[in-house]
């Protein structure tokens, strides 16, 4: 066994012996370096080498209180040593009866209900279930299409995957899965040739209401939204006037508006729920997953109405189940995340340095030739790079922007979260989503960090011959 692991550690790349690391899993690419991570603290990671490294995106925008948070490491040890698990199907637990009440206080009206899974991807079927059997129940048994934007992410099991507007896993899965109607996303950055942003936002609404014209209104389930995106779509922000326009061919037409905000909620864009900023158009679901178990435990939700859980319940119940639902280890990770979001004012404090990090990455960009916009909401942001902003053009595929930006930012102190796509068709991004712990002196040393990052990729696609401006 020391063998073993003696091999393992001087193993860098390659790995010829049994086990492995994840990455195994992934694209080979020799240029790529998996730094090991062996202790992390507030913002930070550390390397087995020592090196510092700020985690500039949460991970995979999931680390909302930062890592080595004292409340959920202490509620998850003395959870354990109580009751780590116990199925709802045979009892009620206390840590599920207090998170139900803490997130309905944050939640609001008409997100009264909420219901427990693992993760942003079960948090999705969950919600697409959910719709199904309300409709089902109601006698509306024809209802079964889903509508998704393109560009879009909700996660991937293979029924996520397909809701997902990704062009390029379609061809994959579209023959095995329930593939949704497209609608075209309203990307802020790219309104189709020729028109404003607004005359797009209208294009796109009349198409969404003219395919359900077409495939008529009783076979018309829900449409599926993030009201911020993620890495899909480098955090395009919906405007109120297109999610009132959604939900008002929602209600034409008997079908649900679905908020997913695996991304967006939990207080990351400045407000608990990002359908806070829409009180004109409330959707009828919304999913949370990452933030709300803030990378300690995996966790997701559905919010819903009590009056629909509730008669859905006189008619049939909701049908659905995982061994891991409702688990109290999870919800008591849900209460110390909401007790910190809450009591250190880090929803407010996402909106405010959110808004700083915003200003100095505009600010970047006037010194920086490759960031052609910046996007987004709170602490959910992303710079758009391109290589030649007069036309928003996108580097080419060799170029591997993303990569290479979340290769160099290694060498400058950051972990990046980014890759390319829908092969690069609606641009390239990275993700600029801190922990709401990040203070503003925090920001000026991310924004240093990636100043150094940026002038080296700017070096890079130079030397290999890539044309800038
Ligand atoms: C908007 C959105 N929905 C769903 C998912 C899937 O969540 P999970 O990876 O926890 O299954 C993600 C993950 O990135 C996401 O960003």
């Amino acid at each position: 066994m020391n063998k073993l692991i003696n091999s393992i550690d001087t193993n860098a790349d390659g790995w010829d012996g049994p086990g492995g690391p994840q990455d195994l899993f992934f694209t080979k690419d020799e240029t790529f370096r998996y730094p090991r991570i062996v202790r992390t603290d507030d913002i930070y990671l550390y390397e087995d080498n020592g090196n510092q490294l700020i985690d500039i995106s949460s991970g995979p925008v999931a680390s909302n209180l930062g890592h080595n948070n004292q409340r959920v490491v202490k509620a998850i040890q003395d959870q354990v040593a109580k009751l780590p698990f116990v199925t709802n199907r045979t009892g009620r637990t206390n840590e599920n009866i207090e998170l139900a009440a803490k997130l309905a206080a944050l939640a609001g009206e008409g997100f009264e209900r909420s219901f427990y899974v693992s993760g942003g991807s079960e948090a999705v079927e969950t919600a697409i279930q959910f719709a199904r059997q309300w409709a089902w129940a109601n006698g509306e048994t024809e209802r079964t299409k889903l509508f998704s934007l393109l560009p879009s992410y909700h996660g991937g099991t293979v029924a996520a995957l397909a809701l997902s507007g990704d062009e390029a896993v379609e061809p994959i899965y579209k023959d095995m899965a329930v593939m949704p109607e497209r609608i075209s996303a309203p990307l802020s950055y790219r309104p189709l040739e020729g028109l404003t942003h607004e005359q797009n936002e209208d294009r796109i609404l009349r198409r969404f209401e003219d395919r359900v014209n077409e495939l008529g209104s009783e076979k018309c389930l829900a449409i599926f939204l993030e009201p911020v995106g993620g890495l899909a779509s480098g955090c395009n922000v919906l405007s109120q006037r297109f999610v009132k326009g959604v939900r008002e061919v929602c209600d034409r037409h008997g079908m649900m508006m679905i908020f997913d905000e695996v991304m967006s909620g939990a207080g990351r864009t400045g407000a608990f729920l990002t359908a806070h900023y829409h009180p004109e158009a409330k959707p009828d679901l919304v999913v949370l997953a990452k933030g709300i178990g803030s990378g300690y435990i995996p966790l997701g939700i559905m919010l819903a109405p009590a009056s629909k859980v509730d008669r859905l319940r006189e008619l049939t119940g909701f049908n659905y189940g995982h061994t891991s639902n409702t688990n109290p280890l999870a919800c008591a990770v849900g209460i110390a995340t909401i007790e910190e979001l809450t009591t250190r004012n880090l929803i407010k404090n996402a909106a405010d340095t959110g808004a700083y990090l915003e200003e100095r990455l505009w600010a970047l960009a006037e010194t920086v030739p490759v960031i052609g916009d910046v996007r987004g909401l709170g602490f959910l942001l992303a710079p758009e790079i391109v290589c030649d902003r007069h036309n928003k053009t996108i580097f080419s595929a060799e170029a591997k922007a993303p990569d290479t930006l979340r290769q160099l930012g290694f060498d400058h102190g950051l972990s990046i979260y980014a890759r390319r796509t829908n092969n690069g068709k609606y641009g390239d991004w990275i993700m600029t989503s801190p922990p709401l712990t990040t203070t503003r002196n925090q920001v000026d040393e991310m924004i240093d960090r990636l100043d150094q990052t940026f002038r080296a990729f700017v070096d890079r696609m130079t030397v290999e011959g890539h044309r800038i401006g």
